[in-house]
């Protein structure tokens, strides 16, 4: 039992900071952030915007795009590492708020930067499995909340939005969601943590240093057990934290540059929001075409990494 993609959307909130507004109020310079990260821009939420503001107007908008009608989807997840409200989840907070008039089972995942694989991952479960018919993935943060304006080591490099897209089964399994595979080493926490009091404490240099090894391996281990090469796959779309993360681990792989989704420089590191909102850009501006076959790899907090095979 397969899947495939029928929908997709995305929300950025309308105030964009750049690398210029960093410069007013922290050491830093637009030619560091560019030359270290590849980020130009970011989106920020406004102070009362929340997760499930920015996951609700994903959702209306994949569905508008699907052409499909909150009841029609039987299954909403959400990978989100920044919901306001410990309870309930974000998913149930998106369905009650479309006006959902059936009793849709809805819940969140929480596996920061790699959340939406691990997300994608339980939806290619619940497909393999026959249980469910359409199931909504969503990926929403707001990241801002966590920015610490006093660290510029951390506070240049995150963004937030919310990109969702909606599957529905298929008796092909070469399509949709084709593959995932997810990992964590929580004897890593010390490298990438949130903190009580909302900040970020990273290890940026060995981060990096996981992230250009632990990405790839995903990668190569999905391409494997599928039996394809680079050769085979049209686009790889990895988790926009760093343009040279991205670029050195592509590089790994044996991908040429033009292979590569880059959207990094417009929205940042969006950590589980990331995968969603670079495949939503991509199709918008007919980048990546029905049909193409995309590998997405993705690393972060935990440490978790992952990497999913998607035929769009
Ligand atoms: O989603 C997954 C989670 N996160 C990641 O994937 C992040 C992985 N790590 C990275 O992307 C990079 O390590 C960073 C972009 C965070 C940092 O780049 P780096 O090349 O590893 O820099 P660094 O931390 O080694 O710092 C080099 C210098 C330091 O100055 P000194 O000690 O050499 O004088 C920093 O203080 O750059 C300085 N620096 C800055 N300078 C200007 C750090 N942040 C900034 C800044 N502006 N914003």
């Amino acid at each position: 039992m397969g899947n495939r993609l029928i929908g997709y959307g995305s929300y950025l909130p309308a105030r964009i900071m750049s690398n210029a507004d960093f410069e007013r109020v922290m050491d830093t310079t637009d030619q560091w952030i560019v030359e270290r990260t590849g980020i130009r821009e970011r989106h920020f939420a406004a102070e009362n915007e929340t997760v499930a503001d920015m996951a609700v107007a994903a959702a209306r908008a994949a569905l508008e795009n699907a052409k499909l009608k909150i009841d029609d989807i039987d299954m909403v997840i959400v990978a989100t590492t920044t919901p306001e409200l410990d309870f309930p989840s974000v998913a149930v907070q998106v369905v009650g708020r479309m006006q959902a008039q059936k009793n849709i089972p809805a819940f969140d995942v929480r596996g920061a930067c790699t959340g939406y694989i691990y997300a994608l991952h339980c939806a290619r479960a619940f497909f393999t499995a026959g249980m469910h018919e359409r199931i909504m993935v969503i990926g929403a943060e707001k990241m801002s909340r966590f920015v610490d304006m006093t660290d510029r080591s951390t506070a240049v490099l995150f963004g937030d939005g919310a990109g969702a897209l909606i599957f529905e089964r298929s008796s092909s399994s070469y399509s949709g969601i084709i593959d995932t595979v997810v990992m964590s080493d929580g004897k890593k926490f010390d490298m990438l943590h949130g903190s009580p009091d909302h900040k970020i404490i990273m290890n940026g240099p060995e981060t990096y240093k996981q992230a250009v090894t632990l990405m790839p391996d995903a990668a190569r281990y999905i391409m494997d057990h599928a039996g394809i090469t680079p050769d085979d796959v049209d686009w790889i779309v990895p988790h926009q934290a760093n343009l040279r993360i991205i670029q050195s681990g592509a590089a790994r792989l044996g991908f040429p540059l033009e292979k590569i989704l880059v959207t990094v420089d417009k929205h940042a590191n969006t950590s589980g929001a990331s995968g969603a909102l670079a495949l939503t850009y991509a199709f918008d501006n007919n980048i990546i075409k029905k049909g193409q076959l995309v590998l997405y790899p993705a690393f972060g907090s935990g440490l978790t990494w992952g990497a999913t095979l998607i035929r769009v």
